[in-house]
């Protein structure tokens, strides 16, 4: 099934001589389950692209469907709840909640949704896994940048999302670590069916996904590479 689909979408920041074309043009497909990979050198689109999946920003051309949802006829209020039922993210810069502890910034894509209640065991397990346990009580500026980048990827998986978008999980570990991870976002898209978009710059993880999407200055970069797993021939 088809779970995320970007037409021909645009992006430029900016205005007249400073105008920055972020995106020009980028057409895609994803099915339900798979763990791609984003990869293209730095300023090339990459965290626009995801901002824009996850309806962060606005295209000014082009269409993303989400689950059959085309995002930009949902209003505000609708995209919020939307996004927070869908979809898990992973921001380069983490984004914690600094005066949260460590559990409650995992927690807290679920304590937002009201009508769900915390899963204390999933949130355990999750915090565990990643070796946070311990630090549950801590707040973020206590904890190096591995862990928080570990806190924020307890985050994304919290509430269970079909999506995830993860913007260098693995950017801020070492490299024994980023595979552990890279394991464990793969266990948990394989356990929920999950569907994962995950930019790295690190080409042996890229190679570990079912499909690679190459990005370079805006656009998609020769031909989509199919890896190991379930591959898709989509675009
Ligand atoms: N808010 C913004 N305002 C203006 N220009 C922006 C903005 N965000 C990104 N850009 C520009 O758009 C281009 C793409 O940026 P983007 O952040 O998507 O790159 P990236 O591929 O994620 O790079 P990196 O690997 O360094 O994270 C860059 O030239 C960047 O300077
Ligand atoms: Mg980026």
């Amino acid at each position: 099934m088809e779970v995320l689909k970007v037409n021909n979408i645009k992006k430029t920041y900016g205005e007249k001589e400073n105008q920055v074309h972020a995106l020009k043009g980028i057409s895609f497909s994803v099915e339900q389950g798979e763990f791609i990979a984003i990869v293209g050198t730095s300023g090339s689109g990459k965290s626009t692209l995801l901002n824009l999946i996850g309806g962060l920003d606005t295209p000014e051309k082009g269409e993303i469907i989400i689950r059959k949802h085309n995002i930009a006829c949902l209003n505000r209020k609708e995209l919020t709840v939307f996004r927070r039922r869908n979809i898990g993210f992973v921001f380069q810069n983490y984004s914690l909640m600094p005066v949260l502890n460590i559990y409650d910034n995992v927690a807290l894509p679920v304590t937002f949704d009201r009508g769900k209640h915390v899963d204390h065991k999933y949130i355990k397990d999750l915090l565990c896994e990643l070796g946070l346990w311990e630090k549950r009580k801590c707040f973020p500026r206590e904890l190096s940048g591995g862990q928080q980048q570990r806190t924020a990827l307890a985050r994304a998986l919290a509430n269970k999302p079909a999506i995830i978008l993860a913007d260098e999980p693995t950017g801020n570990l070492d490299s024994r670590t980023a595979v552990e991870v890279m394991g464990l976002l793969k266990a948990s898209s394989e356990k929920y069916n999950q569907t994962i978009l995950m930019v790295t710059h690190n080409e042996a993880l890229a190679q570990a996904c079912d499909r690679i999407i190459r990005i370079e200055d805006g656009k998609l970069y020769g031909k989509e590479e199919t890896g190991i797993g379930k591959g898709g021939d989509a675009v």
